[in-house]
C-alpha cells in the first residue's frame, strides 16, 4: 500500500478521483473545465465510458492467500510497477503553472508511464531532462510527413520508448462544450511540438483541421512504422477487424479508446468494445484501454476482459490543477491502492492472472 503524504492530502483533501474531479471544477475558469469534462455531441459516450464500468459485477472469492500482490505488468518497451498509466492530454500549463513538469513528477513518483501529447504545453525534450520516469510520446498523423518522421526519431533519441498514433481524430468530434482550437491558449503558451502547424487556423466551417492530416491512411502508418525507431502503438481502435490488421501490419500494442468520448457520439463505451478487440488480437501484442476508468475495480475489470494496462486522461488532469505533482501522484496511489483491493478480494494476487472469472457472469452480457 501507499501512504500518503498527510502534509499534501489531509483529511479534508480529495481521497477519490470522484472528488478530485470536483476539486478541480471549483478551481478552473469555466472554458478549461469545458475542454476537460466535455465530449462530443450529447455526451452519451462519455458517460457510458464510466457507467458500463458500474454495470459490471466482480465476483467476490474467498479463503485464498492473498498477503502478496504483484501488481506488475508490461507494455511495449517498460515493465510497469502497476498497470495504471497517464493517457495523453493536451495542454497542461492551462491546469498547472509547472504544466507537464508536473504531470511528469507526479507520474514517476506513482510509478506511472507518462504518454506526452503532440498538444503538450512543454517540448517533449524538456520533459524527458526532467524526469527519470518512462515516456511515450503521442502523435496525431500530421499533413507534412517529413516533419512527423522528424519528430519520431528525435523523440526516440531523447528516450520515448513507444511513439502511440492516435488514428480515431482525421476530424475532431463536435466538441460543443469545447471550441476546437478555440480555447486560444493565453499569452506566452503553446505547442511546441507541433512546430508553424501550432499556428495554423481551420477555415471558418471547415470540418477539418489544418494540424490534422485526415487522408492518414493504412499505406502511411505502414511507411510511419517502418521510419519509427522505437514500436508504435495505435490508439483509438474499438473495431476487432481494425484491431486484426493492425497486428499484421505490425504494431506493438492495440490501444481501446473512444478518446474519452471526444469524438464520435454514441460509439460504445471502450469497456464495452474491449472483448471484441481482445478476441480479434487473440494475444499476439498488448491491449491497453482507456476511458472512464475512475475506480481499481475498473482497472481490475478491464484487465479481466483483456487489457494488459489501463490509461487515464481527466483524472490525471484533475490531480494536476488540484495539487500539481502531488495530486498526479495521489491519483495515480489511489486507483492503485483500489486495484490492490479489489484484487485482494476477488482472490487474485497477480495481475497477469486476471480473467474473467473476476467477472459475475450475466447472461446476456454482450461478450460472453
Ligand atoms: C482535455 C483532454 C485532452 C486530450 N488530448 C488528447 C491528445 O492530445 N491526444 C490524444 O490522443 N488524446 C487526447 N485526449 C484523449 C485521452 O488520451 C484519453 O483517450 C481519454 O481522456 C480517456 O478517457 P478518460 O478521460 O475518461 O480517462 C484528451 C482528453 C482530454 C480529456
Amino acid at each position: 500500500m501507499h501512504p500518503l503524504a498527510p502534509e499534501e492530502h489531509g483529511a479534508s483533501g480529495p481521497r477519490t478521483l470522484g472528488e478530485y474531479e470536483r476539486a478541480a471544477l471549483e478551481r478552473l475558469a469555466g472554458p478549461v473545465a469545458d475542454y476537460l469534462l466535455g465530449g462530443a455531441a450529447d455526451e452519451h459516450t462519455l458517460r457510458a465510458n464510466t457507467g458500463r464500468f458500474a454495470d459490471i459485477r466482480l465476483a467476490p472469492r474467498v479463503l485464498t492467500d492473498v498477503r502478496h500482490l504483484d501488481t506488475s505488468a508490461e507494455v511495449p518497451g517498460i515493465r510497469l510497477e502497476h498497470p495504471v498509466m497517464l493517457a495523453p492530454t493536451g495542454a497542461h500549463r492551462l491546469f498547472h503553472p509547472r504544466g507537464e513538469l508536473a504531470t511528469a513528477e507526479g507520474a514517476a513518483q506513482a510509478g506511472a508511464a507518462y504518454v506526452v501529447s503532440s498538444y503538450s504545453t512543454t517540448s517533449f525534450a524538456e520533459i524527458a531532462a526532467a524526469t527519470d520516469g518512462p515516456l511515450w510520446f503521442q502523435l496525431n498523423p500530421l499533413p507534412d510527413p517529413e516533419f512527423q518522421e522528424r519528430i519520431v526519431r528525435d523523440v526516440a533519441a531523447l528516450g520515448a520508448r513507444a511513439v502511440v498514433v492516435t488514428v480515431d481524430t482525421p476530424v475532431p468530434g463536435t466538441r460543443n462544450r469545447q471550441r476546437w482550437n478555440g480555447l486560444d491558449l493565453p499569452e506566452g503558451l503553446t505547442y511546441p511540438m507541433l512546430g508553424a502547424l501550432a499556428g495554423l487556423r481551420p477555415k471558418a466551417g471547415a470540418i477539418h483541421r489544418p494540424a490534422l492530416d485526415a487522408g492518414f491512411g493504412w499505406a502511411d502508418l505502414a511507411r510511419l512504422i517502418a521510419a519509427c525507431p522505437v514500436p508504435v502503438v495505435v490508439k483509438g481502435v474499438l473495431r476487432g477487424d481494425d484491431a486484426a490488421r493492425l497486428v499484421e501490419l505490425g504494431v506493438a500494442a492495440v490501444w481501446v479508446s473512444n478518446h474519452g468520448g471526444r469524438n464520435l457520439d454514441t460509439a460504445p463505451a471502450a469497456i464495452d468494445a474491449l472483448p471484441h478487440v481482445a478476441s480479434a488480437v487473440a494475444g499476439r501484442v498488448p491491449v491497453l484501454l482507456d476511458g472512464g476508468v475512475r475506480r481499481g475495480t475498473d482497472v481490475l475489470k478491464a484487465l479481466a476482459l483483456g487489457a494488459c494496462a489501463v490509461l487515464i486522461g481527466r483524472p490525471a488532469l484533475c490531480g494536476l490543477a488540484v495539487g500539481g505533482a502531488a495530486g498526479v501522484r495521489h491519483v495515480v496511489d489511489v486507483l492503485r491502492t483500489e486495484l490492490e483491493m479489489a484484487m485482494a478480494l476477488c482472490g487474485v494476487t497477480t495481475v497477469r492472472e486476471v480473467t474473467t472469472d473476476v467477472l459475475w457472469p450475466v447472461r446476456e452480457r454482450e461478450w460472453v
